[in-house]
């Protein structure tokens, strides 16, 4: 039987966060009598030994509350910059879990995190549990992770108003949303409020489709304006077949060093980004005016909506229970209506893309949506 368990959030925040720690706690020390410690800031707080304890009453006003009460990173533990050198700090920790008595650190995170609580176990001997978040909707082995419904329904509720500017003013306006990897928002949220083209990471797209279509939807139907939902981590066929071929030649992915002036700077910031280049193009192309609105941070900050709070505290409430069984090195999946444990290691060090022949993409295609290629081009 687990006496104590740890918590933490890793990653980039996220809505829903607060929800599924009080779901978690609640659970486990109101249901199961086990005492909860709460860990700042993701790994780097375990490492620096940044704990506080967890009770009923630091539980209580979170449901609703977006961000997280006990802070976040992106640090890793096995790779962790320590004043100017990076350094493996998987065992210290795992010392500091231990000196607190923690048995099973859980562990709320995207892809990042369910890695490096994989790593804490397999190197470090921790039992861990982790639950899928991210907004990206794209972690392995669940139907779907939290913050994505909450993520989804900003997006598109900023798309709905993009959309009465645009045809007030005949104009092309480039919605670009977050998703590095994965187009699950991009592509929810876009379907959601009758985007006219999305534009996702897993589809390389033309750019000459894109301008064809805007062009036909002036000729045949009078529409000047078009709304273009683009995901930040879409690409063009060229950029794709360069990247494959870096990839095939082992070029290595380039990283800015962490505290380097790149890093520190954010290359993001001073390119141009992807969303303003397509507005150009698209306007030079068509001759239409074109606007960009990229909703960044908007889409992750704040509260968590009704399913959301619903399906974190589903999560929490599980994970306590199958702690309570004495299930660790596992995370708790969605699947169909039911909440269920899957193995750590068939999630680690994957990811979930939107497949081709998803049904979303079917719907898209056949409300008349540009994806930016020829259906032809489009896998069943
Ligand atoms: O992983 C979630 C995510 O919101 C991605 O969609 C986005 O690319 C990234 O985080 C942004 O990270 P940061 O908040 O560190 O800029």
């Amino acid at each position: 039987m687990i006496r104590c368990i740890g918590i933490l959030t890793s990653g980039g925040d996220c809505p829903g966060l607060n929800a599924a720690i009080r779901g978690i706690a609640k659970a486990a020390i109101q249901r199961h009598g086990m005492e909860v410690v709460g860990i700042r800031d993701g790994f780097r707080g375990l490492v620096e030994n940044r704990v506080q304890r967890l009770d009923t009453q630091s539980l209580s006003n979170v449901l609703t509350l977006g961000g997280t009460i006990l802070g976040t990173s992106r640090d890793k533990p096995n790779k962790m910059l320590m004043g100017d050198q990076v350094l493996d700090m998987t065992a210290v920790a795992v010392a500091n879990a231990r000196s607190h008595g923690i048995e099973c650190l859980v562990c709320l995170g995207g892809n990042g995190t369910q890695k490096n609580a994989h790593h804490l176990q397999r190197a470090g001997g921790l039992d861990v549990l982790t639950l899928p978040k991210t907004i990206d909707n794209d972690v392995h082995g669940t139907d779907v992770s939290f913050g994505f419904d909450t993520a989804m329904t900003i997006a598109a509720e900023a798309i709905d108003r993009l959309h009465t500017t645009a045809t007030s003013h005949d104009r092309i306006i480039v919605v670009e949303v977050m998703g590095n990897s994965a187009g699950w928002l991009a592509l929810g949220a876009g379907l959601a409020a009758g985007a006219d083209v999305i534009l996702i990471p897993e589809i390389p797209y033309d750019l000459h489709v894109v301008k064809d279509y805007l062009l036909e939807r002036q000729r045949r139907y009078g529409k000047r304006f078009s709304i273009v939902v683009v995901a930040e981590g879409a690409l063009t066929r060229e950029q794709a077949a360069a990247a494959r071929l870096n990839r095939k030649n082992g070029a290595p992915k380039v990283e800015a060093a962490p505290g380097s002036d790149d890093e520190l700077h954010g290359r993001r910031l001073v390119h141009e980004s992807l969303a303003t280049s397509l507005a150009r193009q698209l306007q030079a192309l068509t001759g239409t005016d074109a606007r960009v609105t990229a909703l960044g941070h908007v889409q992750r900050g704040g509260g968590p909506t009704p399913a959301d709070r619903l399906l974190c505290t589903r999560l929490g409430v599980k994970a306590a229970d199958l702690l309570a069984e004495g299930v660790v090195n596992v995370m708790t999946a969605v699947r169909g209506t039911e909440i269920v444990p899957v193995p750590l290691e068939r999630v680690a060090g994957r990811k979930q893309t939107v497949p081709a022949g998803h049904p979303w993409l079917h719907a898209a295609r056949s409300v008349g949506t540009c994806l930016g290629v020829a259906d032809a081009d489009l896998q069943a």
